[in-house]
């Protein structure tokens, strides 16, 4: 019998698929993730039951009509849609604060967005038509850090990572901490990527992610922070907290990441930090000296002053999180970032989070696999082994992945490369059969 996944379906009835999983939880139906399948029968069932609630809310809605309507985009920031309801932008974040999301202007809206902003101005904001497919961003719930697996935990060296607003410092303290000068190198000087760095200070090492503050890099940001142990929140202190700072705030508590502020740029004479607690404050995060549980240093990345405390305050915090992995489990872990190299081919930056990956190992990732030909690290230098808590440049992959995919290191070439063509097989045969409005007959027509 014909059988067809849970994401196949939750494309043709134009739902996420973690809406999709909660129907199919809903009405019973068992199902293990989006890539799970459903035979015929069920999957018409489950369709019938959508598009039934589908008919109940739009009736529910039709009564409700009296509000004002209004079309959104889709692919529309909160502050884009601010704009069209006008209302300024930070009162429609705080709506959402105070109904418990803590979403940054510049986050593109959802259906939960919409739907609590409706309520909160009394609008029908509905989805135009015309709104063009909205490409997912990576599969940022697959970022997480792992299930520890193992007896033989170790300590491990925690992942901080670098936050905070555009040109605030942030590639500029790390180049500080590293000694080495990346910001020089960098297109406009304006970071584009993840950057991963191991440093050494007082016989402890500190893996350090470098994020972008640019505005556009929001999926970045939030990577970023899935994978950390602790957010260091860059604030320039003559500029203070702006949008991205907020959002690194949002990211970092999502996450549930401790988070150490470096107040930065001190040496500046418009330097005014008491103003950068102020307003930090008022985003929940209080310094230790006026009471509150949110460390704070006061830096400056051109001078160097107070660095090496910052550092102190990264290893203590740590210290308290017992940060451990086993690294003589099945490695497994995270790409932070992956690109196409004319000489090299597939290259890919992952973190290791457990076990030890070695050259050789053929690795599987969700939508690339490899062969590990090379592993490089932050310095250039050839490795032969990778322990937790390692970023490494590998080299060997059969194609770019995405950041945020996992990997696992798996036993047979064949395995990994039977898993691959299996999706791509699957992929292209969905996107030949699917136009978004197609109905379950007609797929089923086509099988
Ligand atoms: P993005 O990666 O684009 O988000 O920027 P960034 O936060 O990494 O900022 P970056 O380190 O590129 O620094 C931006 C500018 O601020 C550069 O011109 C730096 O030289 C300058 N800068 C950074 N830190 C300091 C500091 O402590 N004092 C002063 N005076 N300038 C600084
Ligand atoms: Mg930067």
């Amino acid at each position: 019998m014909s059988k067809i996944r849970v994401y196949e379906l939750a494309k043709m009835l134009e739902m996420s698929n973690k809406d999709l999983m909660e129907v199919l939880e809903d009405l019973g139906v068992e199902a293990k993730s989006h890539m799970s399948s459903l035979d015929v029968d069920t999957a018409q069932m489950v369709e019938d039951s959508v598009k039934a609630k589908d008919k109940k809310n739009s009736t529910e809605e039709d009564s409700s009509s009296d509000r004002p309507s209004i079309k959104v985009s889709k692919g529309s920031s909160v502050k884009e849609l601010a704009e069209i309801i006008d209302v300024p932008a930070s009162d429609a974040v705080k709506a959402l604060i105070n109904k418990g999301m803590m979403i940054p202007a510049s986050a593109q809206v959802d259906d939960s967005v919409l739907s609590v902003l409706s309520e909160v101005y009394e609008l029908d904001l509905e989805w135009s038509d015309d709104s063009p497919e909205v490409v997912e961003d990576a599969p940022l719930k697959t970022f997480k850090k792992p299930i520890l697996r193992g007896e033989n935990l170790k300590p491990r060296a925690p992942i901080v990572t670098v936050m905070g607003h555009v040109d605030h410092g942030k590639t500029t303290l790390l180049d500080t901490i590293r000694n080495t000068n990346i910001t020089a190198r960098e297109a406009g000087g304006i970071t584009q990527h993840i950057g991963a760095s191991r440093v050494h200070h007082e016989g402890k090492d500190i893996v350090f992610l470098d994020t972008p503050g640019h505005a556009a890099f929001t999926s970045m940001r939030a990577r970023g922070a899935q994978c950390t142990d602790i957010a260091i929140l860059v604030v320039a202190a003559d500029d203070g907290v702006m949008p991205q700072t907020m959002e690194a705030i949002s990211h970092a508590k999502a996450a549930g990441v401790p988070i150490i502020v470096a107040v930065n740029k001190m040496d500046k004479p418009a330097a005014n930090p008491d103003r950068v607690k102020q307003q930090l404050s008022d985003h929940g995060l209080i310094p230790e000296d006026w009471g509150g549980d949110t460390i704070m240093v006061h830096v400056s990345a051109k001078s160097g002053e107070n660095i090496d405390q910052l550092l102190e305050m990264i290893l203590l915090v740590a210290e308290m999180e017992e940060l451990k992995a086993d690294p003589t489990v099945s490695p497994e872990g995270v790409v932070i970032e992956a690109e196409l190299d004319k000489g090299k081919g597939a290259v890919a930056t992952v973190l290791v989070q457990q076990g030890t990956l070695k050259k050789g190992d053929i690795i599987l990732m969700e939508s690339s696999w490899g062969k590990i030909r090379a592993m490089i690290n932050a310095s250039g230098k050839q490795l032969k082994s990778a322990g937790p808590s390692t970023a490494v440049e590998i080299l060997g992959l059969s194609d770019v992945p995405q950041p945020g995919e996992r990997f696992i290191k798996v036993d047979a070439e064949k395995e990994a490369r039977d898993s691959i063509s299996a999706k791509d097989q699957k992929r292209r045969e969905v996107a030949n059969q699917m136009s978004p409005r197609m109905t379950l007959e007609e797929l089923y027509s086509k099988m």
